[in-house]
């Protein structure tokens, strides 16, 4: 099996990919991150690989092939654009773009490429994921009708200070519905359906000092959103973004014309598939539940694997594509579409539902409607500010004030950490 030469350009969520990256006999020959101090700590587990501190000096590097992106979750479409016009294969996190301008951007430099892209999604691979497409797949569900995606990750203060080192930092003020394609690419992923109209009604709880358990918890305010998909197909798709209500799950249903399949909120690994009693296929009831297994010759890399085995079978389809030539599921108008159904449903639940059409980004007809759409809620690492809200209420706008604020109860939080 060929090795392939490849970097990786971010090295917190980075990181965790380098045993996944091996065991599909991936060579890291290079790493780059501007934290110097994190860029250090990586190259005592990668010796051999070359350190980076800028991506235009990475991305020379001699013989890489393909690059991981893994920088800060709005700002991957620059870079991954560099890095096609070089013919470097790109896999990047998600989010593909974090602007509407940015998605056309990289849509443009794919076509131009001779690279492949491909979003690195893994909760459609998780297992109970593969098992639903499995069954959808083979017919018995009928046709979709409707179908619901929730990822609901409500997070705690000890994680604050690394996922949310600073009042500018992109966790701060992504609305969560930027984070949708944890609910969304699920869906797509086992019907096939693919959204053409958006809508959402923001779900926005006004965290206070009172309702949260620490005195960071409550600075970052819920923001998620309802969003409904009008899809290709006539069926209709129901999604959160990074929801932060009810209780951590990240659950699927799938109701075709003849029954329907979920994972169970609660016990996530559990399948539930139901069929009305006319349409029951032969030798299965009415009610099935189960735990789907991996049949698989690599199922104890996926068992090993982050995030359920989703983060191993995405660095397997990209290695697999890069070495056979063919299209990831992934690809880049997969990856640019579901950007634009976050983007398109922030802007919609700001205005309490409007309905916004998902351009087709293979059309050079809806990509000059927003090729200049560079609106952002979220602040620039190049330090420009955002230029939309992100949330609907107006007292949760954050001020210079309360950025400081935020900024004055890290250092007292840092301060304590290290007093321990
Ligand atoms: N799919 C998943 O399950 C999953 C899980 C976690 C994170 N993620 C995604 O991974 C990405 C990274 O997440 P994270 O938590 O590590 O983010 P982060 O903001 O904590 O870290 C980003 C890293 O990139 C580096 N960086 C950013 N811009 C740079 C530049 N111009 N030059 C050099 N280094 C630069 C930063 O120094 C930092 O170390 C995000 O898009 C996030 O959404 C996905």
């Amino acid at each position: 099996m060929k090795q392939i030469k490849i970097g990786i350009f971010g090295l917190g969520r980075g990181a965790s990919f380098i045993d996944n990256i091996l065991a599909c006999n991936g060579d890291i020959v290079a790493i780059c991150d501007k934290d110097e101090e994190l860029l250090a700590k990586r190259q005592e587990r990668l010796p051999d690989a070359a350190a980076y501190t800028n991506f235009d000096e990475f991305i020379e590097h001699e013989g890489l092939e393909a690059v991981f992106l893994a920088n800060y979750f709005h700002e991957h479409a620059p870079f991954a654009v560099k890095a096609l016009e070089k013919n470097i294969h790109v896999i990047s996190e998600c989010t593909p773009a974090g602007t509407m301008g940015d998605a056309v951007a990289l849509v443009r430099a794919a076509e131009k490429s001779k690279a492949i892209y491909m979003l690195a999604e893994n909760y459609p691979f998780m297992k109970f994921n593969q098992e639903m497409r499995r069954v959808y797949q083979g017919g018995s569900l009928g046709k979709v009708l409707f179908a619901e995606g929730e990822y609901n990750h409500p997070i705690w203060s000890d994680w604050i200070s690394d996922l949310c080192p600073d009042s500018k930092h992109w966790r701060y003020h992504m609305p969560r519905v930027y984070y949708i394609t944890h609910s969304l690419a699920p869906l797509c992923y086992i019907t096939g359906s693919m959204p053409k109209k958006v809508t959402a009604f923001p779900v926005s709880y006004p965290h206070t000092k009172e309702s949260c358990h620490s005195e960071l918890y409550w600075r970052l305010p819920d923001r998620s959103a309802i969003v409904s998909c009008y899809n290709d197909d006539g069926s209709v798709f129901r999604v959160t973004g990074w929801a932060q209500f009810g209780a951590h799950d990240n659950t699927y249903r799938i109701c075709g014309t003849e029954g329907q399949i979920e994972n169970v909120r609660g016990d996530t690994e559990r399948i539930m598939l139901r069929y009305n009693d006319y349409a029951a296929p032969e030798g299965m009831g009415e009610v099935n539940t189960y735990y789907p297994e991996w049949k698989l010759e690599d199922k104890e890399l996926a068992e090993k694997a982050g995030h359920g085995g989703g983060d191993f079978f995405v660095i397997k389809e990209f290695f697999d594509c890069i070495r056979s030539g063919k299209r990831p599921m992934f690809d880049v108008y997969f990856g640019v579409t579901l950007s634009a159904v976050a983007i398109l449903a922030h802007k919609s639940a700001l205005e309490y539902g409007t309905v916004y059409d998902v351009p087709d980004f293979r059309r050079e007809e809806d990509r000059v409607k927003y090729e200049n759409d560079f609106d952002t809620p979220m602040w620039g690492s190049d330090g420009k500010a955002p230029t939309i809200p992100n949330t609907d209420l107006p007292e949760y706008i954050p001020t210079e004030e309360s950025l400081a604020e935020y900024d004055a109860a890290m250092a007292r939080h840092l301060a304590k950490q290290q007093n321990k």
